[in-house]
């Protein structure tokens, strides 16, 4: 077994180099099933949940060649079997693409219910609902889906929450659908840009990705032949700005687009810390003792869930009583049992927690319950004093590329051991 050991307290100096950005990643990398031909991906973040994605899609008949540990070329020519490796589709969320792309590809799809982070329910209604729509069946029977097509037709589809795994979904079933799809009430995080830029590179017609209508005018064919880079990681970015704030350090993260970032330079702001905005740098540095705030998670522009568990560590260190409202998922607090025996005092009930702000954090031994927690726990163990040593790595493996390496480089004291 592994853990991460940590031992603060360190102020966090220096520069750090945002990847690409694991969601954008791995829509993309199913949105090659659209292609008939090659092309080449860069800026691919070196995580588990991409390597688990390309061994899919080889299981499928794609060629993957990887032109170094950020880039491959593929070649979605010859998809040979419709049926995805149940063994790995259920081991994380974004299998589901796999639905829309091969249904607008094959008309066809069997794939294991997605797996992923535990956060509390995770329905995906509006993704069937989107695909019925446009024509496809679908039925969930003993842990699999199976979606099944003969022409999709494109139509208006208002989502009823707005979800980035089905407006990204929908997009990826309308793109080859006869006549135009419009998604109404769509999610408008980057990377669903991201995702329809790439598309469009490969020859799409998707407008409005970004706003809350996208516009999707089918097109017969993705040719392919292009080379696109994936965008810098904004969760991944935040978390470094926190891991600054959290353990009163100054970090130039350099590699991201701060028009991203605002919502999270905004709070930073609004408890003390400090930030300059280079465009596509951001330094963010902290000097006392953050003040308290309170945060609700929203859709993007809004804060986002993804660097909540993070924010819980300043706030636990910040002067006064702060509160959070989960706004997303029903199960976004199994952290803040992780950061009170390290002796922060949070209170959670549902999807509101308090903080009641402490001077110190002290190490301790503490579990992972999901990607994100185990982002919070190493700025945690970074910010507290003494030993921390953080078990469950394989969640934060799955979407930080080389997180002990990139803390040591800021001046981290962090070691993975093998026990
Ligand atoms: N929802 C439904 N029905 C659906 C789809 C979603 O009710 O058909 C609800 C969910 O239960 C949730 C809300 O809508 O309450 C938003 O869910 P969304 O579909 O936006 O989430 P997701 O696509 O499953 C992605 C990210 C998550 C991130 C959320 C919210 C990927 C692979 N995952 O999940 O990322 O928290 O959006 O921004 O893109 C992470 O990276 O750590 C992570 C969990």
């Amino acid at each position: 077994m592994e853990k991460l050991v940590v031992k603060g307290p360190t102020p966090l100096k220096g520069e750090v180099t945002i990847s690409g950005a694991k969601n954008a990643a791995v829509a993309i990398l199913p949105a090659t099933l659209l292609i008939d031909g090659v092309c080449t991906i860069e800026n691919l973040p070196n995580i588990s949940d991409i390597k688990i994605y390309c061994t899919i899609l080889e299981k499928l008949g794609a060629k993957i060649t990887w032109n170094n540990e950020h880039s491959i070329t593929i070649d979605t020519s010859n998809i040979t079997t419709t049926k995805a490796p149940l063994d790995l589709t259920s081991k994380f969320r974004a299998s589901y693409y796999m639905i829309g792309a091969m249904l607008s590809r094959k008309g066809e799809i069997e794939v294991g219910m997605p797996g992923g982070c535990k956060l509390g329910a995770r329905p995906i209604d509006q993704h069937i609902k989107g695909f019925e729509l446009l024509g496809a069946n679908v039925t969930v029977e003993k842990g699999k889906i199976y979606a099944k097509a003969k022409k999709l037709k494109g139509c208006p589809i208002y989502m009823d929450i707005v979800s980035v795994g089905a407006t990204i979904n929908v997009m990826l079933s309308a793109v080859l659908a006869k006549g135009t799809t419009i998604i109404d009430n769509a999610a408008k995080e980057p990377h669903i840009v991201d995702v329809a830029n790439f598309l469009n590179t490969m020859g799409a017609d998707i407008r409005g990705a970004g706003t809350d209508v996208i516009k999707i005018n089918g097109v017969e064919k993705l040719k392919g032949n292009a080379t696109y880079s994936v965008v810098p990681d904004q969760i991944e970015a935040g978390t470094f700005m926190l891991a600054a704030v959290a353990t009163r350090g100054d970090l130039l993260i350099k590699n991201c687009i701060t028009k991203h970032l605002e919502s999270i330079t905004a709070k930073i702001i609004e408890i003390g810390g400090n930030v300059e905005d280079n465009g596509d740098s951001i330094r963010v540095w902290c000097t006392k003792r953050p003040n308290r705030a309170t945060i609700k998670t929203l859709p993007y522009p809004g804060f986002p869930t993804d660097l909540q568990p993070q924010m819980g560590v300043v706030l636990s260190l910040a002067n006064g009583t702060s509160t959070i409202n989960e706004s997303i998922w029903d199960s976004r607090f199994q952290y803040t049992e992780e950061l009170n025996k390290m002796g922060a005092k949070i209170t959670a009930h549902g999807k509101t927690a308090f903080f009641e702000g402490v001077k110190k954090l002290y190490g301790a031994p503490v579990y992972s319950s999901d990607l994100r927690a185990g982002a919070a726990l190493v700025i945690a163990g970074t910010a507290a004093e003494g030993e921390t040593e953080i078990y469950n790595l394989e969640h934060i493996d799955r979407g930080y590329e080389n997180i002990e390496e990139k803390f040591r480089k800021i001046g981290a004291k962090i070691e993975r051991v093998t026990e």
